[in-house]
């Protein structure tokens, strides 16, 4: 039997887990959305200090949920990045302290893995498969040909898509994190508004998102200075076709050009109901399974830490107390620490 214990913190969700043998015992989130979206976007400073604060409670209320100790878990896995630096150091901090202390071994896990692996609790894997990762800090397709193996195969040059929704809602007067807001307006509305789409007519598979995210606050502008009005809702729903046709189109060809099994989406932008609607639409009658993840598991959470976890826990994959984080640590690169 393995008994698992994960941490993530990485931006501005303190998160323990506890697994045994693949099979969740307990997942508890601190989410400090909250108090971040009275700024409009997360303040690194205070969620640095947050997870200080909430890190002991949530490791306790694990243990006590799953009626365990410390002393009965088989290794400590936390989040090493990428994310944000302070906010990864709580973390690894708590993670480190509790090795030392009980004798553990400790697991490095790559926040993007987890993201990808939390498919796990949706459906078994089948290689090979292409992931679509797209978060508030990342927009990535990788391609796993096996358990463990990533290929990037393309990734944002700029914004990230999750950074890009949480952006326009600010223009569009909707509240942070942005994302929920502009899927629901954009059901109300029409695309009536012509907005770029960056990079689209190129054979890679990279995307850009600061282009998007400029011609809509210059078109507010631009409104505003004529004192014409702008319609949120059809704003809303312009942007996020382009937006995520841009991961549509992209994601379809690769899934063709890669001969893939299955896709699944992963990260909190793969809570996006339109995203959801087009890649089953697209996929239907391809022979392609697609995995859409369960919302709970769209959101940062140390499950998916702990899924990642299991796997280098049975690979031997484990860090010495030396161990640092890696705010920009790549997922094709999750062994070198
Ligand atoms: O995965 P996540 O917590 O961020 C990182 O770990 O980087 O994702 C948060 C992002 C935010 O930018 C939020 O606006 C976006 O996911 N999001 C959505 C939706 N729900 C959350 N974006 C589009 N449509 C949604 N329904």
């Amino acid at each position: 039997m393995t008994r698992i214990l994960a941490i993530e913190s990485s931006c501005d969700e303190t998160a323990v887990a506890i697994t045994e043998d693949g099979k969740l015992l307990c997942n508890v989130v601190s989410s400090q959305v909250d108090v971040h979206a009275k700024y409009g976007g997360v303040m690194p400073e205070i969620a640095s200090r947050l997870h200080a604060e909430n890190i002991d409670v949530c490791l306790k209320e694990a243990l006590e949920t799953s009626s365990l100790k410390f002393e009965d878990m088989d290794a400590i896995a936390v989040t090493r990045g990428p994310g944000l630096i302070g906010c990864l150091h709580v973390g690894l901090q708590a993670a480190k302290t509790i090795a030392m202390l009980y004798n553990k071994p400790l697991i490095p896990v790559h926040h993007l893995a987890g993201h990808i692996y939390a498919n796990e609790y949706a459906g078994e894997f089948k290689f090979p498969m292409l992931c679509v990762v797209v978060s508030g800090g990342n927009t990535e397709l990788v391609i796993m040909r096996d358990h463990l193996n990533f290929e990037i195969i393309g990734e944002t040059k700029d914004d990230a898509v999750g950074e890009c929704y949480d952006k326009v809602a600010r223009v569009l007067g909707f509240p942070y994190p942005g994302g929920l807001p502009i899927d629901r307006a954009s059901k109300l509305g029409q695309h009536t508004y012509d907005l770029p789409m960056p990079l689209s007519h190129e054979d890679s598979y990279d995307f850009s998102y600061s282009g998007l995210k400029t011609s809509v606050i210059n078109l507010a502008n631009t409104l505003k200075m004529k004192g014409e009005e702008l319609r949120p809702n059809d704003l809303a729903k312009s942007f996020q076709d382009v937006a995520i046709g841009m991961i549509v189109e992209k994601a379809t060809k690769a899934a063709r050009a890669y001969d893939v099994k299955q896709v699944i989406l992963a990260g909190g932008v793969s809570a996006n109901s339109y995203l959801r609607e087009c890649m089953k639409n697209r996929l239907e009658n391809t022979g392609i399974d697609l995995i859409i993840p369960p919302l709970w598991c769209t959101t940062d959470n140390a499950a998916m830490i702990a899924k990642v976890a299991e796997r280098l826990y049975k690979e031997g994959v484990f860090a010495d107390l030396s161990l640092g984080v890696d705010p920009n640590w790549k997922i094709d690169e999750y062994r070198k620490f």
